[in-house]
């Protein structure tokens, strides 16, 4: 008999990044009120190791500041407005650091966390450890990273999932040999048949990003554990 799955978690997208600017309160905000069941938020290091919410390499896109975020301190970087570039009613939001975003989220809410490439993965590692002890959050966070080589010391700790774009086979037998508890594929990567691979070798599947609900609800039709979207009020 086939094991019975739960129903499909939501999983926020940056936040609720389709009504609010990414990865900010307004976004977490947006998608705790949107009912998402857990939020994908993207962590990096700022240059004096403090690991902030944030998903490009540049601040151009999504602050009103320039240059690498991996070059500047924290104390300039919470200093840049991070929402007006979406709408001026969002000045003034920030880039927030990943224990106040986890403060930001109530108990019942799951947090993925994916941890951005880094030349510096040991600090980075050792810094994420002890964010999750000192915010009690270790039981709520799901960790994931395209970086085998940074999950390959967590898994042991946390829960984990392999992100992937390209290779899905590939990746499969990763996010397995590392002891992945899930597999996180680009949509345009998944098929039904990966699905139910991944599901007989004991890994759930998220899928990013979606946010057409008709290919939501097929990929649900096929088994998948959660749905990345950025537009968790439509789906
Ligand atoms: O974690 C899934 C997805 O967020 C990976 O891609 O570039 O949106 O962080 P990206
Ligand atoms: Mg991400």
């Amino acid at each position: 008999m086939t094991p019975q799955r739960r129903a499909a978690v939501l999983i926020a997208h940056r936040g609720a990044s389709a009504v609010a600017p990414e990865s900010t309160r307004a976004a977490i905000r947006e998608a705790i009120r949107a009912g998402a069941r857990m939020i994908e938020l993207d962590v990096q290091m700022t240059r004096d190791g403090r690991l902030v919410i944030f998903h490009d390499d540049q601040l151009e896109r999504t602050t009103d500041g320039s240059g690498r975020l991996r070059t500047m301190r924290y104390a300039q970087v919470a200093q840049l407005d991070a929402g007006s570039w979406f709408h001026r009613r969002f000045a003034g939001e920030r880039i927030l650091t990943v224990s106040q975003a986890i403060r930001l989220m109530p108990q019942r809410m799951r947090i993925n966390l994916e941890l951005k490439r880094t030349s510096q993965r040991q600090a980075l590692l050792g810094r994420l450890v002890r964010v999750i002890r000192w915010t009690r959050a270790a039981r709520r966070v799901l960790v994931s990273s395209f970086d085998p080589a940074l999950l390959e010391p967590l898994c042991r700790q946390f829960t984990c999932a392999l992100v992937c774009r390209r290779r899905p086979e590939h990746a499969l037998q990763q996010a397995l040999r590392l002891g992945c508890a899930a597999w996180h594929p680009h949509v345009s990567v998944v098929t039904l048949e990966r699905i139910r691979r991944a599901h007989r070798a004991g890994l759930d599947v998220n899928v990013w990003v979606v946010d057409d609900p008709r290919r939501a609800r097929q990929l649900i039709r096929w088994g998948a554990d959660g749905i990345f979207t950025n537009d968790p009020v439509r789906l």
